[in-house]
């Protein structure tokens, strides 16, 4: 049976960099409030005109790059992880894959919120360890600033827009990049902790218009934070056993970046020392499906991770839903 390997890694994020400062000027709110809440100092809008697809073809088009593959390479399957799809009809992957010239790739999205980065990438091994195709590109993408209600001064201090992606290939033994092991679940009674009320077919059922308000993206924060932290943690746990690594064998931990305070006490949680869970919030927010492969990019470009070693990636996310993954950093060159 083949092996899945990492094989490439891109990122991009766009143009217009929104600092803590210029929100105290649109919110009741302060640098040191979001510092000392959220570890978050500055993040990402997508400027008028720029899409979830948009940003996705960029990275999906850096991911390739960094795996050595030109556009129209032979990539079998695409998956775009996001809560921010183009049009909520049809996906967004199929238009990603005709603008990458990935011909008749299979293409779709995975909707699970800040955790569909680890949902698509199980999906996209699982397609690699069937035998079913040799290549496939991850991108986990989004444009939150489009659903942030101008109303809610929380959500839009946390969350950021941004791209990453991965190109998965085929391996066989021990080669460094191979993904080992996936812990994923769900919990559906905390639906509405997380959730856009309008636009899909329950609001539209009613026969009523929505409210306006009723577009934005709402969250629970308080029993969001608490509920992450656990689900993260007992994840990460699980998956280790399951993959048979003990905690101080993890080099490093790459959470998705909800909050600073969150990845803190997963990270202790598991008894790993601060210096081994990767952060980059400060600088992108919480830019849910992207988070992670982000995380990677930026901690990559940075020399931070050693060839083989071994890598704990775990998110939580609106649906709830929850996932981590276990593997071995390859001798890649993010782009
Ligand atoms: N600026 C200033 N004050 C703010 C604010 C902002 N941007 N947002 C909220 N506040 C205020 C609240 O109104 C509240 O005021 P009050 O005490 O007068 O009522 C106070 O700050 C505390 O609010 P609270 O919601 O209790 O803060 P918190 O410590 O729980 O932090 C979050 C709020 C959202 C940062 C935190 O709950 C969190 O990070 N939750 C998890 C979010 C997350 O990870 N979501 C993604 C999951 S994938």
């Amino acid at each position: 049976m083949p092996y899945a390997v990492l094989r490439g890694l891109g990122a991009h994020l766009p143009s217009r960099r929104v600092t803590n400062a210029e929100l105290a000027t649109l919110f009741e709110t302060s640098d040191e409030w979001i510092t000392t809440r959220t570890g978050i100092r500055e993040r990402y809008w997508a400027p008028p005109g720029q899409s979830t697809g948009d940003l996705a073809t960029e990275a999906g088009r850096a991911a390739l790059k960094s795996a050595g593959l030109d556009e129209g390479a032979d990539v079998g399957l695409l998956i775009v992880a996001t809560t921010t799809p183009d049009h909520l009809c049809p996906g967004t992957a199929p238009d990603v894959a005709a603008r990458l010239g990935l011909g008749k790739a299979a293409a779709y999205d995975i909707a699970a919120v800040c955790s569909g980065f680890v949902y698509a990438l199980e999906a996209a091994a699982n397609a690699i360890r069937a035998g079913r195709v040799e290549r496939a590109l991850v991108i986990g993408a989004e444009t939150y600033s489009t659903i942030l209600s101008p109303n809610d001064r929380t959500t839009s201090v946390i969350f950021g827009d941004g791209a990453g992606a991965v190109v998965l290939g085929c391996g066989a033994g021990d080669e460094p990049g191979r993904l080992l092991g996936f812990d994923l679940g769900s919990d559906g009674t905390g639906k509405d902790l997380i959730r856009i009320p309008a636009g899909g077919s329950r609001q539209r059922s009613s026969g009523l218009p929505a409210a306006e308000d009723d577009h934005y993206f709402t969250m629970q924060g308080k029993k969001v934070f608490a509920y992450a932290v656990r689900r993260m943690s007992d994840s990460s746990r699980t998956l280790l056993e399951s993959v048979g690594w003990q905690a101080d064998q993890v080099g490093h931990l790459v959470g998705h970046q909800a909050n600073l305070r969150i990845l803190r006490a997963v990270a202790e949680q598991l008894g790993l020392d601060a210096s081994r869970t990767v952060t980059n919030i400060d600088k992108v927010g919480n830019t849910s499906a992207a988070s992670i492969p982000l995380a990677l990019a930026d901690a990559a470009a940075a020399g931070t991770f050693r060839t083989g070693e071994r890598l704990l990636l775990t998110a939580f996310g609106g649906g709830l839903t929850w996932g981590s993954a276990a593997l071995t950093w390859p001798d890649i060159v993010p782009v």
